[in-house]
């Protein structure tokens, strides 16, 4: 029997293209006479019984208030996840849905969201629509969940590594190649590096531009595209040694030196970079923070102010390195074309998949070198270690060349499919007509949830 009514949540931290996936799933839902309820702050809004939720296409036809070019979500999110051990709550969650007579669910979101779904899953039909700007969501190639290890701590908690896998791997091999947000994400990131670098040439400076990502280095390896001298990302431990040679090599040549770190870099010993007085998101994520800051400070240390004096540039190290966050601009606003498409397909794939019972999927990208990009699928348990964890996919190191401190040559095939068409002339249409819009200076900021907030509904 056919689904007539489905829920749809977004779980996690935003990115640019989460309505672009609504959109695409509530468009689908048109065609096939579906209903599609939006549950209000991701799985906070099963957890809480007395949580709103809206209906997303009255008579089949879409709210207005529903634009894929808009960053955010119209929906909300949360970083809550519902806990199976928390039997009255599971119990609770299971009962809001059929109360609002959803049949199957669709969670947008990346790696704790597909782990949140896995309990729901057991009990009720969902299927996930991959996001995250971190890109890790996947699997570098099929075989990798086997290859975690699980230790015990002194405290009991479990500590989960990783062998050393596979040396090579092939763009078709990849689950999941490309998640919708990343590329934005990027195309904010590069920018910035443009932008600081002719700063760093003009005043003769060392940049340290950190990006987000947690553990994985995949923007910060997109981030090629602006041309910094090296790359650093969270996969490789931090020689410093060779960073502080190949520093001392370039700031004599060019007098200036642009790096960028993934916020999750670590030392040689695997101690985090950034703050270490860490606290935690309500998924139990590390938030991680101070990583440029910190290395600065090694880098002033290493070279000190003789270094700069000796060349007659500027007075102390503090002075000449700088550093700088590209922090949430990554994760916000317009999506650009990339993520627009893809979300838009993978969100509209996820009804088909929900509605043929293909509990626990995943709608997925899949590269070949013959069609380029195709939407797919593959079951989430494919995707779980032997104690049924997804882990946040990290950066093959294929991608990565560690002698240089950049992107390898596989790290170029791997990027190009995605950017090489990732922005569209509809994206330099928007700067050259929207951004200084005059209307702007006299109107104040009209805000989504206010217009949203006019429909929603209790139970
Ligand atoms: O997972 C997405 C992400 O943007 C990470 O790259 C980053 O570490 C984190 O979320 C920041 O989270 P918050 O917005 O909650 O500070």
């Amino acid at each position: 029997m056919s689904m007539k009514r489905i829920g749809i949540l977004t779980a996690g931290g935003d990115t640019p293209a989460l309505n672009a996936t609504i959109d695409g799933a509530v468009k689908r839902a048109n065609q096939l006479e579906v209903e599609v309820i939006g549950i209000i702050k991701g799985f906070s809004g099963l957890l809480d019984p007395r949580a709103p939720h809206l209906l997303l296409n009255p008579l089949y036809q879409t709210i207005p208030e529903l634009d894929p070019y808009m960053g955010g979500t119209i929906i909300g999110s949360s970083r809550h996840y519902i806990d199976p051990a928390k039997k009255e709550e599971f119990k609770g969650v299971t009962e809001k849905l059929s109360r609002m007579g959803i049949e199957g669910l669709i969670c947008i979101g990346g790696d704790g969201t597909i782990n949140g779904m896995q309990p729901i899953s057991e009990y009720f039909p969902c299927v996930l629509a991959p996001k995250t700007i971190d890109n890790d969501l996947g699997l570098n190639y099929p075989e990798e969940p086997y290859e975690w290890t699980r230790t015990q701590n002194d405290d009991g908690k479990f500590k989960y590594d990783k062998e050393n896998g596979r040396k090579q791997i092939e763009r078709d091999e990849i689950v999941n190649y490309a998640t919708p947000g990343y590329a934005t994400a990027v195309f904010v990131a590069v920018q910035a590096i443009q932008r600081v670098r002719t700063t760093a040439e003009s005043h003769r400076r060392i940049a340290i531009i950190e990006v987000m990502g947690r553990d994985s280095g995949y923007i910060s390896l997109g981030c090629a595209y602006g041309q910094p001298d090296m790359i650093l990302i969270p996969e490789v431990a931090v020689d410093l040694d060779r960073l502080e040679e190949r520093v001392r090599q370039l700031y004599d040549l060019q007098k200036n030196c642009v790096i960028v770190i993934g916020e999750g870099i670590r030392d040689q010993h695997g101690n985090l970079f950034g703050d270490k007085a860490s606290s935690f998101d309500p998924a139990g994520n590390i938030i991680m923070s101070g990583a440029a800051e910190h290395l600065k400070n090694e880098l002033v240390t290493r070279l000190g102010d003789d270094f700069f004096r000796s060349r007659r540039r500027h007075d102390s190290a503090n002075e000449a390195i700088f550093t700088r966050k590209v922090g949430h601009t990554q994760r916000g606003g317009r999506p650009i074309r990339f993520d627009r498409f893809y979300a838009a397909s993978l969100g509209g794939h996820a009804v088909d998949l929900l509605l043929k019972q293909e509990n626990n999927s995943i709608s997925i990208l899949k590269y070949c070198d013959e069609r380029g990009f195709e939407v797919s699928s593959t079951d989430a348990n494919r995707l779980r270690d032997r104690w049924g964890i997804i882990h946040a996919r990290t950066v093959h190191l294929s991608k990565y060349d560690q002698e240089r401190m950049h992107l390898s040559i596989f790290g170029r095939d791997y990027l190009k499919p995605i950017f090489d068409h990732a922005v569209g002339p509809e994206d330099v249409d928007y700067l050259h007509n929207e951004i200084f819009l005059p209307g702007n200076l006299s109107s104040r900021y009209q805000s989504i949830n206010v217009d949203v907030h006019k429909r929603i509904r209790y139970l």
